[in-house]
C-alpha cells in the first residue's frame, strides 16, 4: 500500500504544488484546506497518514489549538509543521512532538528527505505499536502455567497487583523460576500496560557502566562518554523499569537508586538539571536479600522500600504437580517451533520427568524437552534424549564431569547444524546465560556467540 500523506494548508495554490510533487513520488496524498476537513479525513475516511505536514498559518492559530485532538487522531503520524515566524515560544511548543519544523520560502529538496525520515520512523512506531499489541496477548496471568495449589494462588495475586498502582516490588526466587515471566506479565497486565518496559540485568554490568545506563550522561561527563545518552529511568517513564539480579548492584548505586526512587527524580551524570521520573520498580533477585543485608552488601532501606509487595516464586520440585501442565504445553510449543509432532510420552519417561528435582527449574525443563522435541523422529518423546542424571545432579556440581559433557551419536539421527546449537545451550546452560563466560567456553568471542545464539534463536536467560 502506498504511503499516505495528508497536507493541511489553506493556500490552495502551494498545497496544489506539494500535493502534485508528492504524488509523482509514489505518496497517496489527500488535501485538507482547513481544519474541519482535516478532521474529516482523520476521523470519517480513518485515513491513517503516515506523515501530515500542516501549514501553521491558518487562520486563527487552528493548529495549535487543536493539537492535542489531531494528535489523537492520527496515533502513528509523524508532524511536519511548514512556518513563516512562529514565536519561539510556539516553536518551543511544538518541538515537543514534531517530526520537524520548516521554515518558508519552502526548501523541496530538504522537505522531500525529511518527509522520506518521517515516513522511516511511523513505519517503526507501527510495528513497535503492534508489536506491544501482541507482546500484551502473550502475557497474561493464564501465561503462567501450572496446576499446583501454589501455582494458582499466583495467578490470583497477579491478578490482583495488576489491578492496584504498584511502585515497587521485588520477585524472588531460584534461577528459571520463572521471575521474568511474572515481571512480563505483570507488566502487560497492569496500569502501566501502555508504556514501555525497560530491563536491566544488574549483574551483567560493572558498577560505573551500570550507574550511566540507569541515569544516563551528557557528553564529556567522563572518559568515553562522547555522546549524551539517556538513561534507563528516563527510557522508562510512564511504564517500569524492571531490574534483574538486584542483589547483585553495588551497594553505593543502591544508595542512588533508593534516593531516585523516593525522589522520582533522576540527574545525569555530568549534569545540574533534575528530571522528574514516573516510573514503577520491578525488582527480581536469586540471592536471599534479607541474607544479603546480614552480610552487608544490601542495604536495608532499599530492601524495605521495594519489597512492599513480594512475589516468593516456588521451585519446581516444590510444585512437581506442575509437570503434568507444563510438559504438554511446552512440548507443544517447541513441536510448532520445529515442525515435530511429538505426541506421546512413555512411562518411564515420566518417572524420569516426575523423579528428577530439577535445579534450574522450569528453564531447565524447557531446555531437556527442547532437546527431546528436536531429535524426536515420530510421536514419541525421545526418551534417551532426556539425560537425567541423578546421580550427578543430586549430588556436588564441583565433581559432576559428565555435567560438562554432550554424548552426540553419529548415526544419522542428528546433523551438524544440530550439534552446533546443543553446544551452544549446553555452554549457556552451565554458565547460567552468562554470554561472555559461555563463549569463553567455547572458545569464540562474544560478538561470534551473540551472532550464533540470534541464528538459532537462543536467549540468554
Ligand atoms: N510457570 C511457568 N509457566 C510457563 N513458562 C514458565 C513458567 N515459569 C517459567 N517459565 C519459562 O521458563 C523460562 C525461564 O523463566 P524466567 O526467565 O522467567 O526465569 P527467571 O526466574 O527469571 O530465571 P533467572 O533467575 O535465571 O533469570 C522462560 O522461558 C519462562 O517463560
Ligand atoms: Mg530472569
Amino acid at each position: 500500500m502506498a504511503n499516505r500523506l495528508l497536507l493541511i494548508d489553506h493556500q490552495s495554490e502551494d498545497a496544489k504544488a506539494l500535493q502534485q510533487s508528492f504524488s509523482k513520488q509514489q505518496w497517496h496524498v489527500q488535501l485538507a484546506t482547513s481544519l474541519e476537513q482535516a478532521y474529516d479525513i482523520l476521523r470519517k475516511d480513518s485515513y491513517e497518514p503516515h506523515v501530515i505536514i500542516a501549514d501553521l498559518g491558518l487562520p486563527d492559530n487552528a493548529i495549535l489549538k487543536h493539537l492535542d485532538e489531531l494528535q489523537t487522531l492520527a496515533e502513528y503520524a509523524e508532524w511536519i509543521f511548514l512556518h513563516q515566524d512562529a514565536t519561539t515560544t510556539q516553536q518551543e511548543h511544538l518541538h515537543d512532538f514534531a517530526f520537524d519544523l520548516i521554515n518558508y520560502p519552502l526548501d523541496l529538496a530538504r522537505l522531500n528527505i525529511i518527509t522520506k525520515r518521517a515516513l522511516r520512523t511511523s513505519l517503526l512506531s507501527r510495528i513497535a505499536g503492534n508489536y506491544s499489541g501482541k507482546e500484551q496477548s502473550k502475557y497474561q496471568p493464564a501465561s503462567f502455567f501450572g496446576t499446583s495449589e501454589a501455582a494458582q494462588q499466583l495467578r490470583q495475586l497477579i491478578e490482583q497487583l495488576s489491578s492496584v498502582p504498584i511502585s515497587a516490588l521485588t520477585i524472588t526466587g531460584e534461577t528459571g523460576t520463572g521471575k521474568g515471566l511474572v515481571a512480563r506479565i505483570l507488566h502487560h497486565c497492569g496500569q502501566r500496560k501502555n508504556g514501555p518496559l525497560v530491563e536491566l540485568n544488574c549483574a551483567a554490568l560493572p558498577k560505573d557502566l551500570l550507574e550511566s545506563q540507569l541515569f544516563g550522561h551528557e557528553a564529556g561527563s567522563f572518559t568515553g562518554a562522547t555522546k549524551k545518552l539517556k538513561g534507563l529511568f528516563e527510557q522508562a517513564d510512564g511504564g517500569t523499569l524492571f531490574l534483574d539480579e538486584i542483589g547483585d548492584m553495588d551497594i553505593e548505586l543502591q544508595a542512588k537508586l533508593l534516593k531516585a526512587i523516593e525522589d522520582q527524580k533522576v540527574r545525569r551524570l555530568g549534569s545540574e538539571k533534575e528530571v522528574d521520573i514516573d516510573v514503577q520498580i520491578f525488582a527480581a533477585t536469586s540471592v536471599d536479600l534479607e541474607q544479603a543485608i546480614n552480610e552487608q552488601v544490601f542495604r536495608e532501606d532499599l530492601y524495605h522500600r521495594i519489597s512492599v509487595f513480594t512475589i516468593a516464586l516456588p521451585s519446581l520440585s516444590q510444585r512437581k504437580d506442575d509437570l503434568v501442565e507444563l510438559v504438554p504445553r511446552i512440548i507443544a510449543e517447541f513441536n510448532e517451533k520445529a515442525n515435530k509432532k511429538v505426541s506421546e510420552i512413555s512411562d518411564s519417561s515420566w518417572e524420569k520427568l516426575l523423579a528428577y528435582h530439577w535445579p534450574g527449574n522450569v528453564r531447565e525443563l524447557r531446555n531437556v524437552l527442547e532437546r527431546c522435541v528436536l531429535l524426536s523422529t515420530d510421536e514419541q518423546l525421545p526418551d534417551q534424549w532426556l539425560q537425567l542424571n541423578h546421580e550427578v545432579h543430586e549430588h556436588s556440581t564441583t565433581t559432576a564431569v559428565s555435567e560438562h559433557q554432550l554424548v552426540i551419536p553419529i548415526d544419522g539421527t542428528i546433523a551438524l547444524e544440530q550439534v552446533e546449537k546443543l553446544m551452544l545451550e549446553k555452554a549457556l546452560e552451565l554458565e547460567e546465560g552468562n554470554v561472555t563466560a559461555a563463549a569463553k567456553r567455547l572458545q569464540i568471542s562474544r560478538e561470534t556467540m551473540r551472532y550464533r545464539m540470534k541464528k538459532f534463536d537462543l536467549s540468554s536467560g
